[in-house]
């Protein structure tokens, strides 16, 4: 046969029957087979993004996270809310690598184990993080920020020498207009307002092209007019990467989940409850522990 297959020719062995046979396997349940995944992506074929089961962590004898369990949807926006201490950022420590869990499972996807995975490692898996005191490059320009941060692993001195291609000048552009700068562009980011600011690092935090961005009381110090300009930039990235945004301004919280999205109230280090803001709002022990305070 000269190395050639024939499909339907029993006295050849066919390589598609074998992966047929492997899917008809693998659709009825009988054998766990696994998958392939390609490098670099995370699988998200169960429509999970992020996957954390009882999770604790403690300091000094305190319970910070207390048998946590929580997933988020790939493509969903998902508000956290809490009181104080309730441990949404020792969460997002531990997702990013920061802080280890003492037990418990944390997945990206269907197969990376962040647990097992250091800061940086996490970090070029997709996950951005934004902390709530903005830092960008202030002796910058504005475009110069988003050209660095799209280059931010491959150090300064080939970033000041490469020459930017037209894909990147399109995506600097791009980022420019979701994060309203473009007309600052060429602004120093240092003269940028408080909220501008927060824009251009979310803008940064894009620029790596992150599929789960966790964003730590964005809307922190803003105006309310900054507030409602941040809820329209993160409204617009809906479906270009999953978000999970812990807030407290509970107006910011509402323009982002409406009425339908989900919202987690954590005290104590666990889940309190978990719903729409209508379903959480009327729940009586998050009224007792957060919102009637
Ligand atoms: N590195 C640490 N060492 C010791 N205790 C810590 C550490 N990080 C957090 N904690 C404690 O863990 C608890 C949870 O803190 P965390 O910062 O996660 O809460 P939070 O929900 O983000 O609160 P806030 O709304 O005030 O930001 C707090 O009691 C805090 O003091
Ligand atoms: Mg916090």
């Amino acid at each position: 046969m000269n190395g050639h297959y024939v499909l339907n020719d029993p006295l050849n062995h066919n390589p598609f029957d074998d992966a047929l046979q492997h899917d008809e396997l693998a659709l009825s349940g009988v054998a766990d087979l696994g998958h392939v995944v390609e490098p670099g992506v995370i699988d998200t074929s169960h429509g999970t993004i992020l996957y954390l089961e009882d999770v604790s962590v403690s300091f000094d004898g305190f319970r910070a996270l207390n048998q946590l369990s929580l997933t988020i949807d790939a493509g969903e926006l998902r508000c956290v809310i809490g009181p104080n201490g309730a441990g949404k950022t020792t969460m997002m420590d531990v997702i990013t690598g920061k802080t280890a869990p003492d037990s418990g499972k944390v997945f990206l996807g269907q197969t990376l184990d962040l647990t097992r995975m250091n800061e940086p490692t996490i970090a070029r898996a997709g996950i951005g993080r934004k902390f709530q005191k903005p830092t960008v490059f202030e002796q910058h320009p504005v475009w110069e920020n988003l050209e660095l941060a799209m280059k931010a692993d491959k150090g300064w001195f080939a970033t000041l020498r490469a020459r930017l291609g037209r894909e990147a000048q399109a995506k600097i552009e791009e980022t420019l207009e979701v994060i309203r700068l473009e007309s600052d562009a060429r602004r120093l980011a240092g003269e940028l307002s408080h909220g501008q600011k927060q824009r251009l690092e979310i803008g940064m935090l894009l620029m790596q092209k992150p599929q789960l961005l966790l964003l730590d009381e964005p809307a922190a110090g803003m105006t309310d007019e900054e507030t409602m300009a941040l809820a329209t930039l993160l409204n617009r990235l809906r479906g270009s990467c999953s978000m999970m945004v812990v807030e407290h301004d509970m107006e910011f919280v509402a323009a982002l989940a409406g009425e339908t999205g989900r919202v987690t109230v954590m005290a104590e280090g666990h889940v309190l409850a978990h719903g729409t803001l209508e379903d959480v709002k009327r729940d009586e022990a998050v009224i007792e522990s957060y919102l009637g305070r």
